[in-house]
């Protein structure tokens, strides 16, 4: 089986991901290991708040390229960038100063943990708005999108899409964050799995733990759409 990461730090030297090329190849070594065959490499941007090192995240993104060619791991790497939403977002994103996944119309973006629903749903919205699709980065983590009748609005009103991290699926947390996370996938409220990966030690790339958590608890068509199906038509690449 082989899966698509769309939230993954694997640029070195941008964010808060790998600081060096050497960390970049140990965490593709372990995406590779894991099964993944396309990694979006969404390195951390702030619109208007931060300037985004674009240069440097292009040339590091091709070194990464070719280092995987040569070992020949057969894994693709998509630009993209996990956008925190600023009230810049839009128009930079109009102006092209910021990456969509694979220079496609969608957008992975996150929010402040305490944010409550009405500013996450105005930013969908407004994004929405501007055409694009929305996928709302590790959803488990904001004061508003604890509601899973908040979370289907997100989808069904505006068309969001709602990605949960890996560690979350394979260690929900005590018996409530569990019984929370069950219910959140019993009730479709959770499109797309990535694993948020920023290096191999504390926040590794746990991709095939995670599909095989999914298959065991809700079956194998499920998993893929998950893990494959759902991120690789947001990536176009496949239809
Ligand atoms: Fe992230």
């Amino acid at each position: 089986m082989q899966y698509i990461d769309i939230h993954h730090h694997i640029i070195h030297g941008v964010d808060d991901g790998p600081s060096d090329f050497e960390q970049t190849q140990k965490m593709l070594q372990r995406a590779h290991e894991n099964g993944v065959a396309v990694i979006a490499a969404t390195s951390h941007s702030m619109p208007g708040l931060q300037r985004f090192p674009m240069d440097e995240y292009l040339d590091h993104l091709k070194m990464a390229q070719e280092w995987i060619d040569g070992q020949g791991l057969g894994i693709r790497l998509c630009t993209g960038s996990e956008i925190f939403y600023t009230r810049d977002t839009v128009r930079m994103l109009q102006e092209g100063r910021v990456l969509t996944l694979n220079n496609t119309q969608t957008v992975l973006v996150e929010f402040n943990p305490s944010d409550e629903f009405k500013p996450i749903r105005d930013a969908v919205r407004h994004i929405g708005n501007a055409g694009y699709t929305v996928i709302v980065a590790h959803a488990e983590r904001y004061e508003g999108t604890q509601d899973f009748d908040h979370l289907m609005e997100l989808q069904q009103d505006y068309g969001a899409y709602i990605q949960i991290n890996a560690g979350t699926i394979i260690s929900p947390g005590g018996f409530l964050r569990k019984r929370w996370l069950r219910k959140l996938i019993d009730k479709g409220c959770c499109d797309i799995v990535a694993t948020d990966a920023h290096n191999v030690t504390s926040r590794p790339c746990r991709m095939k733990h995670c599909y095989e958590t999914l298959e065991a608890g809700w079956g194998r068509e499920l998993a893929e759409r998950l893990c494959y199906t759902t991120p690789a038509k947001l990536l176009e690449l496949i239809p």
